[in-house]
Formats: structure tokens, sequence, C-alpha cells
């Protein structure tokens, strides 16, 4: 093994992250750099330079990511309306190619060999942080102490914090956390009690979404506006990705909408449950699907959402910045030429439904559709003779198998 140098380390400034660091000082006695990406946690990020500074880590990078994230990430992804095993909405999966992309620049910048992650060695994210970084320059080596080290649980770890006197967080109720990861896109909550998929969620777990139960009575309607596939204003007000999922988030949660509770199948092998809440999303979502419903070709649409569950599979799996990932955006991209128009949603006690859609580049016909009297030609003996074409081959069977 070649000595390393310098460690880009992507650091939250959390438990499982001031351990590392700490480890990884110690481990490598080389300089450690924190990378702390700001995608619309919810946390105050000062905080992480403190305790970074305190380790003494002298490269400290904060750097806000959300614009990036939304309009490079979740956007072409919502393209796609993707979701995994027909419900997930990748808000972790597709934070990581993001982070893992910058934690690559910064060590390009700084002339570090090895990046490193606080991943532990069951999840998702290890895959998904390396294969990105695998894409992106196989000369950075990743380090991955959960894989390494000889801490085995949280118990374990919590000793360690102890005995090098890390300070350890609880949560509001003064207990160990969950874990948590949050982004503008989602907060997913997995461990302690949500580990027997036979429990119900207790209400502690959500942290942005109100109970539907609990949610106003009145209904409240909201517009959106799509160019070529993406969102880009809320109740006619223009505004940049990143701003436009904050608004729908607000307005979502307060609305109880996007809550999911899900068992799901990790790539590395088990089951897994998790909450997960993903309000801006949800909505974005339901209104993506309202406005490709009136611009879409039916043929269009199909192979679009035939191709969906394995663009999703890929994101999930960690494959962003594979080849196929790429080419299947091409397609989803290409699709989105006059995905344009606005949709009006309304938000009630945990749901958002489509209540009306318009585009300029429409293809519904009211004329042609129509139950009344019809100014566009439309031969019904045309439909007479579609019918029995196609039953054509359905009659040749009865008559064989003798129905
Ligand atoms: N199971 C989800 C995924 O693989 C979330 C993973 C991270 N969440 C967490 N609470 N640690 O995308």
């Amino acid at each position: 093994m070649t000595k390393i140098e310098k460690i880009v380390l992507s650091y939250s400034g959390g438990l499982d992250t001031s351990i590392i660091l700490k480890w990884l000082q110690e481990t490598y006695g080389c300089e450690v750099v924190t990378f702390t990406a700001d995608l619309g946690q919810g946390e105050e990020l000062e905080p992480a330079r403190a305790k970074a500074e305190m380790s003494g880590v002298k490269d400290i990078r904060i750097v806000d990511l959300r614009e990036e994230f939304v309009r490079d990430f979740v956007f072409p992804m919502l393209r796609a309306n993707a979701l995994y095993e027909g419900q997930y909405l990748l808000g972790s999966s597709i934070a990581r190619p993001l982070i893992a992309k910058h934690l690559v620049g910064i060590a390009r910048e700084v002339g570090a060999d090895a990046v490193a992650h606080g991943a532990t060695g069951k999840g998702n994210d290890q895959i998904r942080f390396e294969l990105a970084v695998n894409a992106l320059d196989p000369s950075i080596r990743v380090i991955a102490p959960w894989r390494q080290w000889t801490i085995r649980s949280r118990m374990q770890l919590l000793e360690y914090a102890e005995k090098h006197r890390i300070l350890v967080p609880s949560d509001k109720r003064g207990e160990a956390p969950f874990s948590i990861d949050a982004n503008l896109l989602h907060t997913s909550t997995e461990g302690k009690i949500l580990e027997n998929p036979a429990e119900v969620a207790p209400d502690h777990v959500y942290q942005r979404t109100v109970d539907p139960i609990d949610a106003p009575d009145a209904p409240e309607i909201i517009t959106i506006r799509f160019e070529r596939g993406d969102p880009i204003s809320v109740n006619g007000k223009a505004v940049t990705p990143a701003a436009l999922l904050t608004k729908l988030n607000g307005l979502g949660g307060r609305h109880g909408v996007g809550r999911l509770d899900l068992v799901e199948n990790r790539f590395i092998g088990m089951k897994s449950r998790g909450i997960y809440e993903t309000p801006g999303g949800t909505i974005l979502l339901a209104a993506h699907r309202g406005i490709e419903s009136i611009t879409l070709d039916r043929a269009a649409a199909h192979l679009k959402d035939e191709i969906m569950p394995r663009y999703a599979e890929l994101i999930y799996n960690g494959f962003w910045f594979a080849p196929e990932r790429e080419m299947l955006q091409a397609l989803i991209d290409h699709s989105q030429a006059f995905v344009s128009g606005e949709v009006t949603l309304r938000l009630y006690k945990g749901s958002a439904s489509v209540i009306s859609r318009a585009s300029p580049c429409s293809l519904y016909s009211a004329d042609l559709v129509t139950f009344e009297e019809s100014a566009i030609a439309f031969d019904h003996h045309d439909a007479e003779g579609f019918i029995r074409l196609n039953g054509l081959r359905l009659r040749s069977l009865a008559a064989r198998n003798g129905r």
C-alpha cells in the first residue's frame, strides 16, 4: 500500500464524520481537507466549520450546491418521472453523484490522492459514492472507514467518541438520533425502531411534513408552469430551481404531502425499511405527469414509462455517471421538447391532485374526442375496420380453441 499524502473527507459535522475525521488523522497521519455540501439539508453549516477547526483542519470547504443539485440532478431525474420500486423518489440516491463530483474536484485542486466518506458497509451510499469517483477519476483512491476500522456498531462508535471526547449529538428527546439523510428533495429516516417493519413508525420520525390528519381542512390550489419538461414557476412567480423546490416543500409539508413508509431492496442485497418525506418532489411528479398527459404522444409516453424503472434502478444503484444512464437521459430529454404549459393542483390532507392542465403545445383535441357533434372529420366506419382487423387473430384463435 502506497502512503496517502492528503485526503478530502465528505464531512457533515455529525457524529459519524467527526469520528471519521479523527480516525483518518490518526490512521494515516496526513492532512485531511473537509468538504461540507449545502444541499438544503436545513442544518446550520457553521457548526461544521467550528468542529473541523477544533480538530485542526486547515482547509475547510463549505459549498452551497443547492442550485446545481436541483438544476442538474433533481430536474433531469424528474423528467423521467423516476421512481424506484414504484414508490421511492430517490432523494438520497441522486445526491451522492453530486457530492462525489465535488469531492473529486476538490481532490484534484488540492492535490489529494484520496477521498473519504462516512457511508457504512451495508448501505447503498458507499456504492454510489465510489462508482461515481471511479467514473470521474480512477486515479483517486477511496477510503471508507466504516469498512476498515474495528468499530462494528453504533454502540462502539459512541464509546470511541467518548474516549476521544467528541461531542455526541442527541435528538430533541435526548435519545440517540435515527440515521437521517436530508436535502432539498427529501428527508430519509432509517434505523432504531424502524428496523422492525411490523412496527408502526412513531409520529416523531417525521421532520418536514404534518400528519395529513392534522393538515388544514381547506384545500390549497397551486399552479406550476413547465418549460421543456422543467418546472419554472409557482403561482405565476418565476424562480430558480432550488427556490422552486423550497417553495413546494413548504406548501407540500403544510398539507402532509409526500410521506412514504417503504420496505425497499438495497443494491447490496438486503431489504430495509425507511420513512421518506418528499413534499415538493411528490407535487412535481404529479404536475409533470399532468403536463406530459397533454403534450406527449402516446407511444413516446409509453416508451418513457417502459424505460423509467430501468433508469430509476441505475440511479438507485449508483450508475449516474455510466454511459447507459446518459443514453437513457438523452432519450428522456429529447422527449421533453414540447412538455411546456401550466398545471393546477389541489393540495389537501396528504394528496397533491392535478385538477387542470393547459399548454400551447397540447395534443389534446376536444373536437376530436367530444361526445357531441364534431367539426373534425372522423369516419366511424374507420373504427369498425380498426376493430375488425385487430379482432382477426382473436376470432381465429377462438375458432380453433372451440370457445
Ligand atoms: N435507503 C435510501 C437509499 O438508499 C436512503 C439511504 C440514506 N438514508 C439514511 N437515512 N441513512 O437511497
